[in-house]
């Protein structure tokens, strides 16, 4: 099968309320140029993502990302980076910011920029042959898009230097125990379908309470104890008094 053409990199469909959207660069292990993240930026303000109780993204059942573009990472200049955050790189943060549950698949290599944005959503189930890295530091760059600060939320310093520093890469039973990642599929069976049933499942959670919650758990880890615990009760403030369907 031919490659797509470069306007279709990005597909996305709905499975129930579950919108699922797929990385499809295949040929080239999914990695992230400037025009799939544009793309992808696009796609997240499609009505089939806007209207959705959840979201899945996922790179197909044999990759999920390898990473951003090696062709075009490592050249650019100061101003080219800060122009690129500008323009297509901030899409990392526009997954974080979704207000609906967000769900990584991860199948095959998950690595750099992919594997910042498997961090930058809410849960991640993987393939139990998935790989996960941070390579950016052997190319004499770091990881910029957001991985550094949620890699550190999410498994601590130690385990970040290490993770960014000494070990190119982990399977998913190692991740699993690090904290990276939420499931591991059985051996041979691909993670789209659990992610999508997990996803469901956030779907029907009070979406103001959810929102919220994920907040909050962001907050709590960089704030005062009397900040997060006014946080805390600020939020169940708003949501005792909200409608909570
Ligand atoms: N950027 C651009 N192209 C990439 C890529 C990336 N991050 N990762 C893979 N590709 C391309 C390869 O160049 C190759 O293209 P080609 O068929 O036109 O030559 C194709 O995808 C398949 O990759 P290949 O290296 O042949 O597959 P592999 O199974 O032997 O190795 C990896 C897989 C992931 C180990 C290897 O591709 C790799 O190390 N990629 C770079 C990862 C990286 O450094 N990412 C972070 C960037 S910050």
């Amino acid at each position: 099968m031919s490659a797509p053409p470069d306007s279709n990199l990005v597909a996305v469909e709905r499975r129930g309320e579950v919108a699922v959207v797929i990385l499809r660069r295949e040929a080239k292990l999914n990695a992230m140029s400037s025009e799939m993240e544009r793309q992808l930026l696009g796609t997240l303000t499609r009505p089939e993502v806007t209207a959705s109780g959840a979201v899945v993204i996922t790179g197909g059942d044999r990759v999920f990302s390898s990473g951003a573009d090696v062709a075009e990472v490592t050249d650019r200049s100061p101003a080219e980076v800060f122009a690129y955050y500008r323009n297509t790189g901030g899409v990392h943060e526009a997954v974080a910011q979704l207000p609906q549950p967000t769900v990584s698949a991860i199948a095959g290599y998950c690595l750099g920029g992919g594997l910042e944005l498997a961090l930058a959503t809410d849960f991640r189930v993987a393939a139990a042959d998935a790989v996960l890295g941070f390579p950016e530091v052997r190319l004499g760059i770091v990881p910029s898009s957001g991985g550094l600060l949620r890699l550190v939320r999410t498994v601590g310093t130690a385990r970040a230097r290490e993770l960014v520093l000494a070990r190119p890469r982990v399977g998913s039973a190692e991740a699993t125990s690090l904290g990276l990642l939420t499931e591991v599929c059985p051996p041979g069976v691909v993670p789209l379908p659990r992610a999508v049933e997990l996803a469901g499942q956030l779907a029907g959670l009070p979406p103001l309470a959810y929102a919220l919650a994920c907040q909050a758990i962001d907050a709590a880890a960089e704030s005062s104890r009397e900040a997060a615990l006014l946080i805390e009760r600020l939020c169940y403030a708003a949501l005792a008094s909200s409608d909570r369907a």
